[in-house]
């Protein structure tokens, strides 16, 4: 952690502890003392957050799996049970389920925040590519979740991604349906592939837990960027982490937990989709097949591209060219508010996701209808939305970055918080 420890035990048990195992020093070192940049606003509560909403869905799940039956003939009709006899498995499961969508929502704020203020920046490469491979496992989690209920869009939405790998076959014949049947453990999505995504879908949070602790080291190496995007000069640009931060995450869970609330309280299935209240069929295909929203925008690029494999490649791509950022951007500056050029880019990126995101939902032969005459097909709208995602990331980010003419950037944070006041007594050690 950064810098020399600043705890002394205070008795003789935690004396006697430090010197054996120095777990007390080591939270103070990091949720106590831990010098943090004295400017963070709001956008920075939502690592907390997020670590709020990972045991949110270890504690709610693992009381649910006690209760749930992953087998074809039985998990509908255990998540019923759940529903309706176990006491309080109506909250449980509905937390659970929204608890979700609100992860995701976190999630991407997360991330659009540490693209705004270049996080991904050096010295944080290492933390950011921690984040992109826990969004990966979250994307995965979620999808094998979504399978457990074993209603009509479990089982298609689990057809048609596992499905995805048989696209293998266009490169080496027979070796993608080779892979997707035994994914399946079968000639079909069945109960193998229930049981194995449920232990896969209990086991992944715990890998999830594990990669956020090295993501928070990451962080604590280097110490939080900031608004500024500027480094941390002395003390007088920081503040002791509690109670400044402490309280201030605590603030701001407080209203996450409200909007959380609402949902679960007055509109639990508004995120969900009716069709999984129907009993998993394979003789009746849905009209509509769709997955949770938050994986709509890759949906979208996936269906964009009219080739199967090459559909494939390009939302993975997109996954994978998150990790790569911190070598596309090629600026030296980390805060957009000092890069004019690239921020429209970047709000209009915001704008694409959504784009992407409602177009995924939509039926791909939809046509939005402009006035009486102008028709544009959502297909041809969503190919153009994936060539801004990727032209956001591959051209804009190392273009700008080399011909754009940066704000010039405050000499410390402390001057650019305080003003002449810059000896703040606050300041951490
Ligand atoms: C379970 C999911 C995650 C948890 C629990 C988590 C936790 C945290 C925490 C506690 C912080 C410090 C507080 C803050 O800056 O908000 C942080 C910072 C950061 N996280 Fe995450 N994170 C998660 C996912 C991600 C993802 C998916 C990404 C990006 C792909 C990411 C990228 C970053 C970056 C770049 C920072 C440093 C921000 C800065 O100092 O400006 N995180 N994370």
């Amino acid at each position: 952690m950064s810098g020399p420890s600043t705890y002394t035990p205070s008795n003789g048990f935690t004396r006697w502890l430090d010197s054996r195992l120095p777990l007390m020093r080591f939270m103070n070192d990091t949720m106590v003392t831990f010098p943090t940049p004295r400017n963070l606003n709001v956008w920075y509560t939502f690592g907390g957050i997020l670590t709020f909403c990972l045991a949110v869905q270890i504690v709610t799940g693992i009381v649910l799996a006690m209760h749930y039956t992953p087998t074809a003939a039985g998990a509908f009709d255990s998540v019923e049970n759940i529903m309706r006899n176990v006491n309080y498995g109506w909250l449980l499961r509905y937390m659970h389920a929204n608890g979700a969508s609100m992860f995701f929502l976190a999630v991407y704020i997360h991330m659009f925040r540490g693209l705004y203020y270049g996080s991904y920046k050096a010295p944080r490469e290492v933390l950011w590519i921690l984040g992109v491979i826990i969004y990966l496992l979250m994307m995965a989690t979620a999808f094998f979740g979504y399978v457990l209920p074993w209603g009509q869009m479990s089982f298609w939405g689990a057809t048609v991604i596992t499905n995805l790998f048989s696209s293998i076959d266009q490169i080496v014949p027979h070796a993608g349906t080779a892979i997707t049947t035994w994914l399946w453990g079968g000639f079909a999505v069945g109960d193998p592939t229930l049981n194995r995504f449920f232990s896969l879908h209990y086991l992944l949070p715990f890998v999830i837990a594990g990669v956020v602790g090295l993501h928070i080291w990451a962080l604590h190496v280097p110490g939080n960027n900031n608004p500024l995007g500027i480094d941390v000069k002395g003390p007088q640009d920081t503040v002791p982490f509690h109670p400044y931060y402490t309280v201030k995450d605590a603030f701001y869970m407080s209203l996450f937990v409200m909007l959380f609330a609402v949902l679960v309280f007055f509109a639990p299935n508004f995120v969900g989709n009716p069709d999984n209240y129907l009993h998993a069929n394979p003789l009746v295909t849905p009209a509509h097949i769709v997955p949770e929203w938050y994986l709509l925008p890759f949906y979208a690029m996936l269906r964009a591209v009219p080739q199967k494999l090459l559909g494939v490649v390009v939302l993975f791509g997109a996954i994978v060219t998150l990790a790569l950022i911190p070598w596309l951007d090629t600026s030296k500056v980390r805060s957009l508010r000092f890069r004019p050029m690239l921020k429209p880019f970047f709000w209009f990126l915001v704008v694409d996701c959504i784009i992407l995101g409602y177009l995924g939902s939509k039926e791909p032969q939809a046509v939005l209808h402009l006035g009486s005459s102008i028709e544009i097909s959502y297909l041809w709208i969503a190919r153009v939305a994936t060539r801004y995602y990727y032209g956001f990331f591959w051209l804009a980010l190392p273009i700008i970055g080399i011909v754009e003419t940066p704000k010039p950037l405050p000499d410390s944070i402390a001057k650019a918080v305080l003003g002449r006041d810059a000896q703040a007594p606050a300041a951490a050690e």
